[in-house]
């Protein structure tokens, strides 16, 4: 069934306590509206449109980058819901199909509920839920079966509270006979406001069918008003991203703490344990294994890779079957080729670290380059940053790299190299060298005990004139 979707989002979501519109606070990194929007599109909205008005050019612009083909209308003031209906009607001249409207409150909206209410026959149809606790929402006044009126909590007598069906905040409707109706709307009520489930009254009286299409799934339609109720459909969303990653392949040890973000994708048999948090754009492959106490935010782990706990990464690439940490910190621009290692202690930054290669230990390497099979020693810092620019270091294929290594950047080390611990590189060395860059060692054979004697001397001589000291005062 053919249908376009308008979502409202103008309301400034007052119980939120927040200088950002209530739509944009976010549940698992993405704002609500986004999962409202996405809802209506797995449906199969045709076109979206959504209503913007409280803060209209920060909702417009997380528009313009997430969804740039909706279209936006403005609700100058918030004069209630069947108002900021109104204010979108130009953008539904000459069109005659569905409509469906969804307040953009509800994150854990799912497409077949929208699906549901846009294939309902009748002229207008309202989706439900069965509330354990209905506080808040407007409850849907029956009789018998039919459909009679929806009431909102603040205009609603003790035996309408009662009711335990509540209105959702998904409709659908004949385009035209919306609009139409739309202006008898009143605002004689609790409010003030255009209400615009008041429509099921009008659409009653001019003979016209409303239909009720009844969820069976009250926590999928709860409307998110305040922060407490927005960690709660966090959990809720949470929660399912993590069951569906189960279900398709994925073992997920104490699921209970594991955060994985909308868009993150896992291959078969990858392992998580909990706690973890798994961000962004962030691709796993197949076989993997993640550690507990990680955060992967937009990275791309290949196939058999290891992340061993306590690894912090953002705008990584892991490439297949190598592996990281315990406690390593990879920064933007780390590429790891094929079974590298990156240890201990290590932070990465734009670092290409080839085939093979391994840092296990208490490392920095920034702006550089590894190359394939080389071994860089615990302790080992790429000198990138002179205080005004960065420079890059190359290392070869196959170089040992002396625990303890400074390397003056820029500078370059040839395949197949060697620096003695401890060493300073500040110029480049050749293919095939042993570069020593540290002070010679003398040994003074038998000088220890007189440097002990000397040592004890100046001890006593400190604590007589401090106890002299001591004495004067006293
Ligand atoms: C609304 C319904 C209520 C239903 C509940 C479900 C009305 C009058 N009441 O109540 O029956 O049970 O949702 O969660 O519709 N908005 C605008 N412009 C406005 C007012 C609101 O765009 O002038 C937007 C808000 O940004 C929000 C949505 O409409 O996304 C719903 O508004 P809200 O104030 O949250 O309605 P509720 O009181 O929750
Ligand atoms: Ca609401």
């Amino acid at each position: 069934m053919a249908f376009r979707a308008l979502v409202l989002a103008a309301g400034k979501g007052t119980r939120f306590r927040s200088e950002l519109p209530k739509v944009l606070h976010r549940i698992l990194g993405k704002p609500m509206l986004w999962y409202v929007i996405n809802s209506a599109l797995k449906a199969g909205a045709q076109e979206v449109v959504v209503v913007v008005g409280h803060k209209r050019e920060l909702v417009e612009s997380f528009l313009r980058e997430e969804f740039p083909f909706v279209k936006v209308a403005y609700q100058k003031e918030q004069l209630g819901t069947g108002h900021a209906v109104l204010v979108s009607r130009e953008l539904f001249k000459g069109y005659s199909g569905k409509v469906v409207v969804l307040n953009g409150d509800m994150p854990l909206i799912e497409p077949s509920s929208v699906k549901a209410v846009a294939e309902a026959e009748g002229d207008m149809a309202v989706l439900t839920a069965q509330a354990q606790d209905p506080t808040g929402y407007g409850r849907v006044i029956r009789e018998g079966e039919e459909l009679l009126y929806i009431v909102e909590e603040k205009d609603a007598s003790e035996k309408e509270k009662a009711v335990k069906e509540v209105n959702a905040g998904v409709y659908s409707f004949n385009s035209e006979k919306l609009f139409s109706l739309l202006e008898r709307l009143g605002n004689d009520n609790a409010q003030g406001e255009y209400y615009l489930p008041d429509l099921v009254k009008l659409f009653k009286e001019e003979g016209l069918k409303v239909v009720a299409v009844k969820s069976n799934d009250f926590a999928s339609v709860m409307g998110v008003n305040n922060r407490y109720e927005l960690s709660v459909a966090e959990d809720l969303m949470r929660d399912r991203i993590v069951r569906e990653l189960q279900l398709n392949g994925i073992t997920i040890h104490n699921p209970k703490s594991v955060y994985i973000e909308p868009e993150v994708k896992i291959g078969r048999d990858t392992e998580i344990f909990g706690p973890a948090y798994i961000k962004g754009k962030t691709v796993i492959g197949e076989r993997c294994f993640i550690g507990p106490y990680c955060e992967i935010r937009d990275s791309e782990i290949k196939d058999g890779a290891r992340v061993e706990s306590y690894t912090w990464m953002e705008g990584a690439l892991i490439g297949e079957g190598a592996s990281v940490g315990p406690f390593a910190k990879l920064r933007k621009g780390t590429v790891l080729k094929e079974k590298a290692k990156i240890g201990t202690f290590v932070e990465t930054k734009n670092a290409l670290i080839e085939e093979g290669a391994k840092a296990n230990h208490l490392t920095y390497l920034g702006d550089c380059k590894v190359g394939k099979n080389t071994n860089v020693g615990a302790g080992t810092i790429t000198c990138n940053y002179d205080g005004f620019n960065k420079w890059f270091t190359e290392i070869g294929d196959n170089v040992f790299v002396g625990s303890s290594t400074l390397f003056i950047a820029p500078v370059k080390v040839g395949s197949g190299s060697i620096t003695a611990a401890g060493s300073v590189i500040t110029s480049d060395v050749p293919e095939n060298t042993l570069a020593v860059a540290r002070s010679r060692q003398v040994n003074y054979v038998g000088k220890a005990e007189r440097v002990r004697e000397k040592a004890r001397r100046k001890g006593l001589e400190h604590t007589r004139k401090d106890s002299r000291t001591q004495e004067k005062g006293s």
